[in-house]
């Protein structure tokens, strides 16, 4: 009986400490959000898996090989962030084709699955972008929407039924979006959606940036940069110069892609 109660009383504390856990959780995110718009999409949209398998979307997977790749990665990439309080991650290429939004958005997937974290996905490739379709997103407006046509930044957003994703599409396609993309609006947008919310990574699908000014234009907002190079294809001269163009920028690692 004694052991009983004691067992009760163990388990009363300790809900007690989750419940008191989760009201200080959801204070920090309402103060975070007061005085202005909370930057989350408020729809949910149901994803298709076949969608998904088509387009090598695979880390949400249990029990899958190329999903526990993503899962180290994830854990490799976060350790780095957490330690130095980074919050926006760039995923950018020498090379069109190298792998860039297929890396973006399963390591988003991927780092979402950690119950402390969550992610928004950002199609900065505003040329050529592919985010939303590689997720099998329906979307009306996106980044560009908000930039020129001053849509509400709630109405570009959208929400995949992955728990803790948002994505924000690039929204109708632009030539000069390098000028975009250091635009006082982009920049204040940048700095918006980076401190917003304490647990979230902005993940930012960049151009490659041996065809395109627009990933070394967009440095200053970013805090760390995955460069992904391409199995067997990526010539070492290319990486070279990519990594020279992002000299000045925190490179903090390299992702081999192409390998299953
Ligand atoms: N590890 C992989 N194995 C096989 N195919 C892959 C792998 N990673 C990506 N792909 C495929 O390669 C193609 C290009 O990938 P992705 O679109 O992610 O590259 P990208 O660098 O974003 O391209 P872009 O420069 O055009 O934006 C896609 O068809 C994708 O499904
Ligand atoms: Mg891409």
């Amino acid at each position: 009986m004694d052991r009983l109660e004691k067992a009760l009383e163990k388990s009363r504390q300790q809900r007690a400490a989750l419940e008191a856990e989760q009201a200080e959780r959801s204070e920090r995110l309402v103060s975070a959000s007061v005085g202005a718009a909370p930057i989350v999409a408020s729809d949910s949209q149901e994803l298709d898996e076949g969608m998904l398998e088509q387009n090598r979307i695979v880390a949400h997977r249990t029990r899958s090989p190329e999903a526990d790749v993503y899962r180290q990665l994830r854990t490799k990439v976060l350790q780095i962030m957490k330690a130095s309080g980074f919050k926006a991650l760039a995923i950018t290429s020498p090379n069109y084709k190298d792998g860039k939004t297929t890396v973006s958005v399963n390591l988003g997937i991927s780092i979402a699955l950690d119950l402390k974290q969550s992610v928004l996905l950002v199609d900065l490739d505003l040329r050529k972008p592919s985010l939303d379709q590689y997720l099998g997103l329906k979307t009306q407006y996106g980044l560009t929407d908000y930039l020129k046509n001053d849509k509400p930044l709630k109405d570009c957003l959208t929400r995949p039924s992955f728990e803790r994703v948002s994505v924000l599409p690039a929204g109708s396609s632009l030539d000069n979006s390098s000028e975009l993309l250091i635009s006082p609006k982009m920049i204040s947008l940048a700095q918006e959606i980076k401190n917003r919310y304490p647990d979230r990574i902005v993940i930012y699908d960049l151009p490659p940036v041996l065809l395109q000014d627009d990933p070394v234009a967009f440095m200053p907002q970013i805090d760390a940069v995955l460069v992904v190079v391409r199995d067997g294809v990526t010539k070492p001269e290319d990486l070279k110069r990519c990594l020279g163009s992002l000299s000045r920028a925190n490179v903090i690692g390299t992702v081999l892609n192409n390998c299953w």
